[in-house]
């Protein structure tokens, strides 16, 4: 029966080769979520529906897919759709998708290699997929009840049910028909059998590489392997495959259908295409000169160029194994004079242990006081792929003569003692640029992810209450991140999500600056949400079993949107900005859970609650219900007036 099939198939299918097994691959689906094939490795089957916009079949099937799902879901079925339609895009299939009510996730297949890799031929055609192994069951018409022109009321053979029953029972190996001939609309994949054998590693791979992967995978570079030549990107070739298909390389996690973002590493779809369909014809050598040899790529210490300033931060030892708590070594100012710092960058003693580095200044001159504590001026945060950055053109971060310099160092053990003699490097502008830069955060200390949650959202945000503008944005979490995004609500009501990252990565702390800065008008709301998965799915999870709360190790989460942005109306010799107010627009920004801008006595924590039994009324000045800012300000400097010696500890990030 099987070679039968088999003959049958290889007759009916124009193309070599026959998919059985399914390689992992990451989409994502028409609302712009992510989805991992091999993230169900513990679902009992996987069922994908392969649709297609306006096709009949698709539409006329979807009652019995839902039905389908109804059945089987509970027993533990994960069900998806495909779309790998030249002619659809995100947004045609969000209208298909609205219009017909299709509430299954339909991934978008861009570059067409999921479905190219797949052997689809038509949509409605269904896969049934064993995850013990990845093999596809079945692959044919859901049921036998539609033909084109003409349907049944009701299906006779249950072709897809049949298959999960076999798989559910374990039996998949004995189900009696693995392929049928499918009906549905045909899809045009013109790639496919095109002579990918004929695209030139040394006129188009060669380059592609030297632009896009290169600046990591070099001698000295954060890359594990260098593409020093043809062998080595040879051998690398599937394993090249395998992180294109699932969107780890090259490193750069935003949708991009949301904001353009400088040094965007993202490949165009037409690049994946080349690259993957290039390694799938066997990674030809063909003509010509080799780039990648002939180029003399090797990692320098200083991309912007000699600083103008390097510090040295105290060396530190990391043991072998465990686990090291953040440390906050300072180090004195040595300049006399003020400096507008306009660059900085970090470089890691051993790149295997720093996780990520911060770094700030901070104005008082007491070096015992500044561990843990907050900075005054934020400066540059290291992480893999996020090594130096120069400030927005026309602004700087001011920085008084004396004071310090003051880190937060995060170490992970690699297995082998190191020590880490990590240096900071600063470029300083030789006239005032026009502008402060000015750094905020939407945090929420107050986040709790409950056991086994798969996805739960969290969120805070920040009010800007003058003109302001906004340069660049960094989503952080820990492990169990999932997917973050940014969105800004104006004041006339209207909003938009401005970044969105829906396969965050914990190992690739990014910053997105915009290409184009966005304006902010008085009183626009930035509003910062992240979605943890606290399952056993996630396979980076430490511990599914227990209520997360903040907290800075990466056992603990956090919700941390940091911000770059300039107020419109601050000019480098005349500041304006109102450190205090601005913290605490931060503060009501992660209690407001109606956003509508003030505190009402339910949203207060507890222990707010108990100090303010009394006065609430006295505090809610204009007697509306609520706290504002203005408010909470007032209550704050009330305070400070009464306890000088508690003002001092205010302050910072
Ligand atoms: C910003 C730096 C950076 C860029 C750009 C980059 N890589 Fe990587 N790459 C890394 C790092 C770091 C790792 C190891 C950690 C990881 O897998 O996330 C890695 C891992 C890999 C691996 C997996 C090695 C293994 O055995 O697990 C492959 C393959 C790879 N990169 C290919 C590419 C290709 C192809 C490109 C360009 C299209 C690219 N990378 C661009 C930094 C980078």
């Amino acid at each position: 029966m099987r070679r039968a099939l088999l003959t049958f198939l290889i007759a009916l299918l124009p193309i070599s080769g026959y998919a059985m097994r399914v390689d992992n691959f990451v989409l994502l689906d028409h609302e712009g979520d992510a989805h991992e094939l091999y993230y169900h490795g513990d679902a009992s089957a996987v069922v994908i529906m392969v649709q297609g916009n306006g096709c009949p079949i698709v539409r006329n099937a979807l009652t019995d897919y839902k039905a389908l799902r109804d059945q089987y879901q509970d027993q533990g079925v994960e069900f998806l759709m495909l779309n790998s339609n030249l002619q659809d895009n995100r947004a045609s299939i969000k209208k298909e998708a609205d219009e017909w009510a299709i509430d299954f996730p339909i991934l978008v297949d861009e570059t067409q290699l999921i479905g190219e890799s797949l052997n689809l031929i038509r949509t409605a055609e269904v896969l049934v997929i064993d995850p013990k192994g990845w093999q596809i069951v079945y692959r044919g018409p859901l049921n036998d009840r539609l033909d084109y022109e003409r349907q049944r009321n009701e299906a006779n053979e249950h072709y897809a049910a049949k298959a999960l029953d076999a798989v559910l029972s374990g039996e998949a190996q004995a189900i009696e028909v693995a392929q049928r001939d499918s009906i549905g609309c045909l899809i045009n994949f013109p790639e496919r059998n095109q002579q990918h054998a004929a695209i030139s590693y040394s006129k188009t791979i060669a380059p592609l590489l030297q632009e896009n992967c290169v600046v990591c995978h070099q001698e000295g570079g954060i890359g594990p392997w260098a593409m020093s030549d043809y062998n080595m990107v040879r051998g690398f070739a599937p394993m090249m495959r395998e992180v294109l298909r699932t969107k780890r390389m090259p490193p750069w996690h935003a949708d991009p259908h949301i904001g353009t973002f400088k040094d965007d590493r993202s490949l165009s779809n037409e690049e994946l295409q080349t690259l993957v369909h290039w390694i799938e014809a066997g990674a030809p050598r063909g003509e010509g000169p080799d780039l990648l040899a002939l180029a003399d790529n090797r990692a320098v210490d200083w991309p912007l160029g000699e600083p103008d300033l390097i510090i040295n931060i105290p060396a530190a030892e990391v043991p072998a194994t465990g686990v090291v708590d953040y440390t906050f070594p300072v180090v004195k100012n040595p300049l006399d004079y003020d400096v507008w710092v306009v660059a900085a960058a970090l470089v890691p003693g051993d790149r295997n242990v720093v996780h990520h580095i911060l770094v700030g200044s901070t104005e008082s001159d007491d070096v015992e006081d500044q561990a843990e504590r907050g900075f005054d001026n934020y400066l540059h945060g290291y992480a893999p792929g996020n090594e130096s950055a120069e400030m927005p053109e026309g602004t700087g971060v001011f920085v008084k003569a004396g004071g310090n310099y003051q880190f937060q160092m995060h170490y992970t053990p690699y297995g082998k003692a190191t020590v880490d003699e990590s240096k900071l490097g600063l470029y300083f502008a030789d006239t005032p640029p026009a502008n402060f830069l000015r750094q905020t955060v939407a945090v929420n200390p107050m986040i709790k992810i409950p056991a086994n949650d798969p996805a739960h959202q969290e969120q805070a945000y920040i009010t800007f209450d003058k003109d302001a503008i906004l340069y660049s944005l960094v989503p952080h979490s820990h492990y169990r991140g999932r997917s973050s995004n940014f969105e800004l609500k104006y004041p006339d009501g209207t909003s938009e999500i401005i970044l969105s990252v829906p396969n965050y990565d914990f190992n690739w702390q990014r910053t997105y600056h915009f290409v184009e800065p966005l304006a902010m008008p008085a009183g626009t709301k930035l509003i910062h949400r992240t979605v943890y998965d606290n399952s056993v799915r996630n396979p980076a999870n430490p511990d599914p079993t227990r209520e997360v709360p903040w907290g800075l190790q990466s056992w603990d989460e956090m919700l941390y949107g940091a911000v770059q942005y300039a107020w419109v109306d601050e000019r480098s010799d005349a500041p304006i900005h109102d450190q205090q107010l601005s913290e605490t627009y931060q503060f009501i920004g992660f209690m407001d859970k109606d956003m509508d801008g003030k505190l009402v006595w339910s949203e207060l924590p507890r222990d707010m609650k108990k100090r303010l039994v009394q006065g609430f009324k006295a505090v809610d000045k204009n007697g509306d219900g609520g706290l504002d800012a203005e408010e909470f300000l007032a209550m704050r400097r009330d305070g400070e007036k009464r306890k000088p010696e508690a003002a001092a500890g205010a302050g910072g990030e």
